[in-house]
């Protein structure tokens, strides 16, 4: 069968003040309704059966978000490498010849997006490779993953090289050569993943799992996204090029990107802002009256008893806030 498996256990620092650590971003409803979790599960029907990949701190939100899916909770938070092995080592027990088609939990997705994934899992399963999904970039983005397409095999392309989160001039580089952003998303056979992860950082988990021995391995791996410890490294991956609307709610700058502007450009998340003389600003909040004067630029958050202020270029950087907090708690 066709197994979504849904990544919901990250933190989304750079959302923050409205992503805290007990309430990630992926819990938010973030220019929806419905939370980007709840969406998320949603979209996923084009497959068979639903698994949530979470870690242990939110095991306990996901009913309220996708009450129907089957729940994986890692026994600790190593970031999506482990995550990912354990999740598909899970579904391999679960269902028989699987064919897991990985998404993340923080997407705004467009139309075609079904296709396409039935596409990328029909690759995986005809070609034993792990399938990428490619987004033909329209920035130099430095939070996405690149992608240097290689021989054109029809539906999809091999994957000549992958690099995770580029320096900016690095990512302008590989724009202008025509690499794609990796969407985040993935197809994968449990074999195709197993081999490659062997040959990986996170081959203690692997060697851990075949012995039964999940609490073990999990303290022996480190902690490693799938990008750096899996894609970096593919020898025969392939990469699906897709076509559907597409951002990650990575930072506060992306809001202007899914939700319209007034006149002046400004964008809203929540209650009405006041702008007086102010253009191209993004405003989140959950209740908090806010007006800007006579600036541009900025974002502007007002969450909980929380305010964030931060140019918009610089959106990536609130990840610093969060652990400066951290450190004085
Ligand atoms: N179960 C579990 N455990 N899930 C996790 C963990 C974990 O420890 N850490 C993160 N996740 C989930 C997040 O909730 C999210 O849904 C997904 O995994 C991806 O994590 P992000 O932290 O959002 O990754 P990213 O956006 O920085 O980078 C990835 O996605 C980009 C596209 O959106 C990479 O794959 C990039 O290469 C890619 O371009
Ligand atoms: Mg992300």
């Amino acid at each position: 069968p066709l197994v979504a498996l849904v990544l919901a256990g990250g933190t989304g620092t750079r959302l923050y003040p409205a992503s805290r650590s007990d309430r990630p971003k992926q819990f938010l409803p973030l220019g929806g309704d419905r939370s980007l979790l709840a969406e998320t599960v949603a979209r996923a029907g084009f497959a068979d059966h639903v698994v949530v990949s979470t870690r242990p701190a939110f095991a306990d939100d996901i009913a309220d978000h996708a009450p129907d899916a089957e729940v994986v909770v890692e026994p600790a938070a190593k970031d999506t490498g482990p995550a990912l092995v354990y999740a598909t080592h899970r579904i391999a027990e679960l269902y028989d010849d699987p064919v897991v088609v990985v998404l993340p939990s923080d997407h705004h997705v467009g139309d075609g997006f079904a296709e396409a994934m039935a596409r990328g899992a029909r690759v995986a399963a005809d070609t034993d490779s792990l399938v990428a999904f490619g987004v033909e970039p329209t920035r130099p983005d430095d939070g996405y993953g690149y992608i240097e397409p290689g021989a054109d095999r029809g539906d999809y392309r091999d994957l000549a090289a992958f690099h995770e989160k580029p320096d900016a001039e690095t990512a302008a580089r590989y724009v202008d050569e025509g690499y794609l952003w990796n969407a985040g998303m993935f197809a994968w056979t449990p074999e195709a993943l197993f081999s490659a992860a062997r040959d990986s950082p996170l081959f203690p988990l692997i060697d851990a799992l075949d012995d039964g021995e999940t609490d073990a391995g999990f303290a022996a791996v480190e902690a490693v996204s799938i990008d750096y410890a899996v894609m970096e490294r593919a020898a025969d991956a392939a990469v699906v090029p897709v076509h559907f609307e597409w951002d990650d709610l990575g930072s506060w700058d992306a809001l202007e990107r899914i939700i319209d502007g007034d006149e002046d450009g400004n964008v809203a998340l929540g209650d009405d802002p006041v702008f007086v003389d102010a253009a191209d600003n993004v405003v989140a909040t959950d209740g908090a009256s806010v007006s800007l004067v006579g600036v541009s630029d900025l974002a502007v958050v007002a969450w909980d008893d929380r305010v964030l202020v931060v140019p918009k270029e610089k959106a990536q950087q609130v990840r610093e806030v969060v652990s400066r907090l951290k450190r004085k708690e």
